[in-house]
């Protein structure tokens, strides 16, 4: 009766039981996963936001498949304050970065065709990639002194059926940002076997250390689709707006434009209460930007004030975004030690293997959480380790 690909393995993993138990028995709990911003105590500009959704002029309907002018153009001057010159007719505005990716595999892909991801790296690709009846092949990220790409693994990830190559800038949740280097060397392997690029930037806007990072929205070399949205640059994921940026070559670009066209037409998701507040929307990012980045810059800073009195825990480099990577001791696997940190200190953390971690030995903190709560949990972490 179902298609194969959704015979998904359902049954709930040891973590996702081992944390329902333990809200079940009301039991206490430090949540270092924390990463949905409505719920970690920003403020927002409520009235001004509720204002812009309830214009007159939304109840209006102008079925345009990018999205309608005056939203595109807000979303042109984020990246002119980026001093990267988009026009509008290279926007497309989606319900989400999932959705544009959807798009965008549509308009690349045949069935069975492949797609490039990085690893460690989001969970979500897997299921929006077999959802398109995409294969998604994975290449290296490696650490030394700092994420960086594994070329030789990119190199060899690529066959006849590749047809993209996927960057997550910076990458969720390594919080490494892609090198110029890296993305000279990508245009050169995009040339050689016609594949595109696409940059994930939902994080871009939050530097924490190392600021150096490729501009995937200007890049001339490979046709290059350059993916964000108001759910992590303004804290606002249930408004669903997100985009995507089609960059390169000109004879590219512009195919690329045309079938994506008839793509975005057939569904035409956007709603028009969201199109005319999105520039009040991504207005309203500046305020939340700077709330978030004051915690993740306090909770980093005590977190290595922890890390720097002990020598059995290890925080990696971070460029950007919202986590932190401790490499720990390697007593069992990530999910046995996420679930025994919950039991036995009130602690949630995210295991690397859901990130698809190449060995044991992380675990992944949320920057975004209250800081009370992510020193106490940090620090208990630590102990238990010591
Ligand atoms: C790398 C990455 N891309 C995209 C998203 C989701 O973005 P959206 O809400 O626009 O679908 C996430 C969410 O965590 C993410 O980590």
């Amino acid at each position: 009766m179902f298609a194969t690909r959704t015979g998904w393995n359902l049954s709930v993993n040891r973590f996702t039981v081992a944390l329902e138990n333990h809200r079940k028995a009301g039991k206490p709990l430090l949540d270092l996963t924390a990463s949905n911003p409505t719920e970690c105590g920003f403020e927002y500009p409520a009235e001004e936001i509720l204002a812009a959704l309830a214009r007159p002029t939304a109840m209006e309907y102008h079925p345009i498949a990018q999205g309608l002018l005056s939203a595109r153009r807000a979303v042109g001057e984020y990246y002119r304050e980026k001093s990267i010159a988009i026009t509008e007719d290279n926007i497309f505005l989606t319900t989400s970065t999932s959705e544009a990716y959807s798009f965008i595999f549509r308009l690349l892909c045949d069935p069975g065709d492949e797609i490039l991801a990085p690893r460690p790296s989001y969970p979500l690709f897997e299921f929006l990639a077999n959802i398109q009846d995409v294969k998604l092949a994975p290449y290296s990220l490696v650490y030394d002194h700092g994420w960086q790409m594994d070329m030789n693994s990119v190199r060899a990830a690529i066959t006849k059926r590749t047809r993209a190559v996927i960057v997550v800038n910076p990458n969720n949740p390594t919080g490494s940002y892609v090198q110029p280097g890296e993305l000279d060397e990508l245009n050169r392997l995009c040339a050689d076997h016609e594949l595109a690029l696409i940059s994930d930037e939902v994080f871009h806007d939050f530097p924490l250390r190392r600021t150096l990072h490729a501009d995937f929205a200007a890049n001339q070399g490979a046709l290059t689709f350059t993916l964000s949205g108001l759910s992590k640059i303004a804290g606002l994921p249930q408004m669903k707006v997100a985009w995507a940026v089609v960059g390169g070559p000109d004879k590219l670009r512009k195919t690329a434009v045309e079938r994506l066209d008839v793509i975005a037409d057939t569904y035409l998701s956007m709603n028009a209460p969201m199109q005319h507040a999105l520039p009040v929307l991504m207005e309203s990012r500046h305020g939340f930007q700077k709330q978030l980045k004051e915690r993740l810059e306090k909770n980093l800073t005590a977190l290595d004030g922890l890390m720097a009195r002990q020598r059995v825990c290890q925080r990696l480099e971070v460029d950007a975004g919202w986590y932190a990577v401790l490499r720990v001791p390697v007593t069992r696997t990530d999910e046995e030690m996420a679930v025994a940190l919950l039991k036995e200190l009130d602690v949630l953390v995210h295991p690397g293997h859901f990130f698809d971690f190449e060995q044991d030995g992380y675990l992944v903190l949320s920057l975004m959480t209250p800081e009370k709560n992510f020193l106490e949990g940090a620090k208990r972490i630590v102990e238990c380790f010591e």
